[in-house]
């Protein structure tokens, strides 16, 4: 036990963290073994018995996805799509959007860089207008800010909770009561928060979410989902429908699902979505509570070290902060840096611009080295880490 967490149990049920230290965790988080075994067998059994057989079998394991997923989240199940990976799912919810010339949309800093691409896609394509909302003086979204700039023309609130390249957390809540008394959908990226903080759609009051199964969450890769908030679905007609999407009636009449289903195709990885189930759910055994409040605190340990390091700037903004540090060393590259501890069987990984890429250009840093850590990370990993890096200072 490690002050009320069984820390023993955590590593015993993770066999990668046995190899090496993994400090990847915000680009992929290494399975617990139950989640794994699961994506294995369901594999083994699709060779031995045929994918249609298997998944007929076992459909109420498929169908534990999305009730695993709704407890995650607070939401009903019917509200819930499958998706293979967070890009495609903030993609299903803001292309379902029937946007026109001049409407616009609001968004943080923090979005990633996927979105931007699309959200730059739709002003080209449709004229609406992209609207950054200031961050304050902590480097948070500056919730007043988007409240001023909300006007009668704002059709959709865009915010990145947790960014992919930096350990802000985002007010998340405080922008879903600004969305929600000025009456405009609410689009939240949880791709990074999923996992590793509390995220509860009722609380938060977003309309939309978005989230991967790699990140914090521990799935299999290829597995990710959506959220749609069952008053809005009833308005969002998919940019794409499909045979599974909508039912036809007759050769000349489809009738689209009344449920987030109507976002998805038939065919996906079976076994990635009953695995993403089973992590959803080990997840939730663990607690999300004590889950955050474990990787704050590894967290806060190594931005503490690394603030004592000759030449080294910790770059975190926000007024909370999560499992992801950042930073970059006067001495050597990030780029180098992770190269070097990686030879030393250390994973870590260098932000892209890609990642955040308005905050990026906004606060003009050299490239980070981001090292992203989960609750199965031990203090001892962290003395390891930093005893590392001075050695390559
Ligand atoms: C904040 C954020 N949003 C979205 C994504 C995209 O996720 P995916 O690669 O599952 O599409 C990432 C991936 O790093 C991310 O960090």
């Amino acid at each position: 036990m490690n002050g009320g967490f069984d820390l023993e149990r955590a590593r015993r049920e993770t066999r990668g963290c046995a190899q090496r230290i993994h400090f990847n965790n915000a680009g992929a988080s290494l399975p617990p073994a139950p989640v794994a075994d699961a994506l294995y067998l369901y594999l083994r059994e699709e060779e031995e018995q045929g994918g249609y057989e298997v998944m007929a079998r076992r459909a109420a394991e498929l169908d534990n996805f999305y009730a695993a997923s709704a407890r995650l989240l607070n939401c009903s199940a019917a509200e819930i799509a499958f998706s293979d990976s967070a890009t495609r799912a903030w993609n299903a919810a803001f292309y379902a959007f029937d946007f026109k010339p001049g409407d616009r949309i609001l968004a943080g800093s923090a979005e990633y860089g996927s979105s931007l691409v699309a959200l730059l896609h739709r002003a080209k394509r449709r004229g609406v207008e992209i609207v950054w909302v200031p961050d304050d003086e902590h480097g948070q979204i500056d919730v007043t800010a988007l409240g001023e700039l909300i006007d009668g023309r704002t059709r959709l609130i865009c915010l990145t909770h947790v960014p992919s390249g930096s350990g802000l957390v985002n007010p998340a809540a405080a922008v879903g009561e600004v969305a929600k008394s000025a009456g405009v959908p609410f689009l939240l990226d949880a791709c990074q928060a999923l996992g590793q903080l509390p995220v509860d759609v009722e609380q938060i009051g977003c309309d939309l979410l978005c989230g991967t199964g790699r990140k914090f969450l521990r799935a299999p890769r290829g597995t990710g989902l959506l959220y749609v908030r069952s008053t809005l679905l009833e308005q969002l007609e998919p940019n794409q429908l499909n045979h599974y999407a909508a039912e036809l009636v007759t050769v000349e009449r489809y009738r689209m699902r009344s449920d987030a289903r109507r976002f998805e195709c038939w065919e996906r990885s079976c076994a990635g979505q009953l695995a993403l189930g089973v992590a959803i759910d080990y997840a939730l055994g663990w607690g999300l509570q004590p889950v955050s409040e474990r990787i704050g605190q590894l967290a806060n340990t190594l931005r503490r070290e690394l603030a004592d390091i000759d030449g080294v700037t910790v770059a975190d903004p926000g007024l909370q902060k999560c499992g992801i540090v950042t930073f970059h060393a006067a001495q050597v590259p990030a780029e180098q840096l992770q190269q070097q501890l990686a030879a030393r069987q250390i994973n870590s990984s260098v932000v892209p611009f890609s990642a955040n890429p308005v905050s990026a250009a906004r606060r003009r840093q050299p490239p980070l080295l981001r090292a992203s850590l989960h609750y199965y990370n031990t203090s001892e990993e962290i003395e390891r880490f930093v005893a590392a890096l001075r050695q390559l200072l």
